[in-house]
């Protein structure tokens, strides 16, 4: 190495040395840097690796990750945002951890579940070329669809991929002897469709308190939906904290079945896959949305959401679940009224912080994006 070489080596070494102790965060100095090695490895994503791939079903798939230790660990029942290149462009998705936290605490793994959905972009591009070795971004987990503590009686009820949360939650009551009745009612399309199968029947033989009931809906001449009869059949159902996850007609049935019942909601805890869509028959929907940074005015019409109108004009503006659970989508609202997808609610005129992906517009509206 030459002299001048030396010398330049050092200074780089010297400056790369003052830049890590004079900062309070060496992360934000080296998240820029790798983001322009793997976009996917700022501070927001936490590298995972995934170690196993599982097949559950035709169309469901676990996906054994191995996070970083820099990852903070989750709670039963919560979700996480995962980030992952398709095609060249960055994707993040809300899925459900279908493992016990106590799985990551001994062994630093969690799993994913996930069910081929149509059309699906990711999901589809998860199944089809996700690789054992590949390393994927995970983001800190969140959510409040959390076993009670004290145990209380629990009846979850759960359709198709609902089940995911469902089984990290069982794990987790199985292995703190969780002393209190859990009775979960699983509705399937078939037997085939049962996610997670054996950890199912393994649960139930080694957790006493658990009562297991398996329901295929397409397995007879007339399709066998929940019925009031399950819910009275469930012993002490009264007492019982209600826990929902599945489609959208599941999750709608229950309710009413749980409400005609006399279910106050704050003993009814709900997840969701696909987005309710509360009625919004009689509102005048859609307008101008002004996107002040980017400069553009766009038209809109009908319930897109303001994450829709954004990106069919080309922007891609930050998001996760695309559901109105994680609120990465959140942006300032400056002017203009819109109405919330979920629960129909409309927002006041002036300025505040909307979630694009459940925002209908009602006439025009201006963002700060
Ligand atoms: S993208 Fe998750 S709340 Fe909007």
């Amino acid at each position: 190495m030459t002299m001048l070489a030396k010398q330049t080596q050092q200074k780089a070494l010297h400056w790369l040395g003052r830049q890590l102790f004079n900062r309070d965060d060496p992360e934000a100095f080296f998240d820029p840097l790798l983001e322009r090695i793997n976009p996917m490895w700022v501070q927001e994503y936490t590298p995972a690796r995934v170690e196993q791939i599982l097949s559950e079903t035709g169309d469901t798939k676990t996906l054994v990750l191995k996070p970083a230790r820099r990852w903070s660990g989750f709670r039963a029942g919560q979700h996480v945002n995962i980030c992952v290149e398709v095609d060249g462009v960055r994707r993040n998705r809300t899925f459900s951890l279908s493992s016990s936290p106590l799985l990551w605490q001994e062994q630093g793994l969690v799993t994913l579940t996930i069910k081929r959905l149509p059309g699906g972009l990711v999901t589809n591009w998860l199944h089809d070329h996700l690789q054992t070795g590949a390393v994927i971004g995970l983001g800190e987990a969140f959510g409040d669809f959390l076993i009670p503590e004290p145990a209380r009686p629990v009846l979850f009820i759960a359709g198709g991929s609902g089940i995911t949360p469902v089984l990290s939650q069982l794990e987790t009551m199985a292995a703190q002897d969780y002393r209190a009745p859990v009775t979960l009612l699983y509705f399937v399309r078939t037997r085939d469709d049962v996610i997670a199968r054996e950890k199912l029947l393994a649960l139930k033989a080694r957790y006493s308190a658990l009562t297991l009931n398996i329901i295929a809906t397409n397995e007879s001449r007339e399709p066998r939906y929940l019925r009031g009869q399950d819910l009275d059949a469930v012993p002490g159902i009264k007492a019982r904290q209600v826990y929902l996850c599945g489609p959208k007609g599941l999750m709608d049935l229950a309710q009413g079945l749980l409400s005609e019942r006399g279910f106050a909601d704050a003993d009814i805890h709900s997840t969701f896959f696909s987005v309710p869509s509360a009625n919004l028959g009689n509102e005048t929907l859609g307008g101008e949305v002004q996107f002040e940074g980017s400069q553009m005015v766009v038209g809109s019409e009908g319930d897109a959401t303001l994450l829709e109108i954004a990106e069919a004009a080309g922007l891609t503006p930050r998001h996760g679940c695309r559901m109105g659970i994680c609120h990465q989508c959140s942006c300032r609202k400056t002017t203009g009224t819109v109405i919330n997808r979920l629960t129909g609610q409309t927002s006041g005129p002036g300025e505040e912080t909307v979630q694009l992906c459940i925002s209908v517009p009602r006439g025009p509206v201006s963002l700060d994006l």
